[in-house]
């Protein structure tokens, strides 16, 4: 297929770019360099493809229709993979109106753009933070979603509606994909993860928000991607299916395997609750495997071993230069 991919210099845009090139897609990258995390590590994102073939990076603005409407009318897209967007809860709460802005405009211009050229397939990147605070249990597509406590999950869900629209409205095949936590090689500097393995290795104290005990599903990227590229051979229909990996840890496990990962120490700091953030995460991913044959493959002790492998030899790459 030839697939459009927005947001593709990002985290997980070029960890997906890759897998799909291997499976022997074309690829167009889409993404605007913005500056929500220092762009030259996005740049250094690209610069890792460099050497691979078919595809190609259009440097622009998903909410400009008429920079996606000429690259509609060049090319031939098959399918749209949608991850363009602010990420993030906690800078939403400083800036909401360009949550809403890179979120929903910049879905409802992509939409629309879609609609025009007859592109008939999209998979959209939506978040696990649309279940707002829950108390436990596994979180299921079909629980409600219109409890929100951040602009960022408000924004996410806003798009999957625009998506529903479209859906009904001009018969778009749509998968929203409700990602948990993603971590892995390269992860978003401002992420926890990432930011606590620079902080291990470079001596500096780590603050925690909350008692410790808050319980996260991180999700290793290799198995969100392998998701996401089933989703987009497979989509069909409207569904809205989780991708997590159904075993959540606390914040204090997580810093105990990463203790012992890196083999070292810091001082802890331990700070009041963040407003927006919800206490806990726990996917039910039934329905992934059922629609999209997903299976999480990778522990989180693993993948932590994968990540700060990765750390150890390119300790520039990815995690250090927005710190
Ligand atoms: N990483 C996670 O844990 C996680 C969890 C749930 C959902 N998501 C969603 O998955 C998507 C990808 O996440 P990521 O962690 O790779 O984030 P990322 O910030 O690394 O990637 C997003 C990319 O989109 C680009 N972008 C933003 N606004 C744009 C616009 N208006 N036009 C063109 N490009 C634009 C950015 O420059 C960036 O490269 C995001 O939509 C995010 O909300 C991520």
């Amino acid at each position: 297929m030839t697939i459009l991919i927005t947001g593709g210099a990002g985290f997980i845009g070029h960890t997906l770019t890759r897998q799909l090139l291997i499976q022997g897609h074309t690829l167009l990258l889409v993404d605007n360099f913005n500056h929500s995390y220092d762009p030259t590590v996005k740049w250094q994102h690209i610069q890792d493809l460099w050497h691979l073939p078919n595809w190609s990076l259009y440097q622009g603005d998903i909410r400009d229709s008429e920079f996606l409407n000429q690259i509609f009318r060049t090319h031939s897209v098959d399918g749209v993979i949608h991850l363009a967007g602010l990420a993030g809860v906690r800078p939403s709460l400083q800036d909401p109106a360009a949550y809403f802005d890179h979120n929903v405009n910049g879905t409802a211009v992509l939409l629309d753009a879609m609609r025009i050229a007859g592109v008939k397939r999209l998979v959209f990147a939506s978040s696990s933070s649309v279940y707002g605070i829950r108390a436990g249990g596994t979180l299921r597509e079909t629980d409600s979603a219109e409890g929100s406590v951040s602009p960022y999950a408000s924004s996410k869900r806003a798009a999957e509606q625009l998506c529903l629209h479209h859906h009904h409205l001009h018969g778009l095949n749509v998968f929203c994909l409700r990602l948990f936590t993603v971590y892995g090689p390269q992860q978003r500097p401002d992420m926890a993860i990432a930011r606590f393995i620079y902080q291990l290795y470079n001596n500096q104290t780590i603050s925690l928000f909350g008692d410790g005990q808050s319980q996260r599903d991180y999700t290793y990227v290799d198995d969100i991607v392998a998701g996401i590229s089933r989703a987009i051979e497979r989509v069909k229909g409207y569904e809205i299916i989780n991708l997590g990996s159904a075993n959540p840890v606390t914040l204090l496990e997580l810093i105990a395997l990463l203790e012992n990962q890196t083999k070292r120490r810091v001082p802890i700091e331990w700070l009041t609750e963040q407003p927006g953030d919800v206490p806990y995460t726990h996917a039910a991913i039934e329905k992934a495997s059922w629609l999209l044959g997903y299976r999480p493959a990778t522990d989180l002790k693993e993948g932590l071993r994968k990540m700060v492998s990765s750390y150890q030899q390119h300790p520039a790459n990815g995690i250090t230069t927005s710190l």
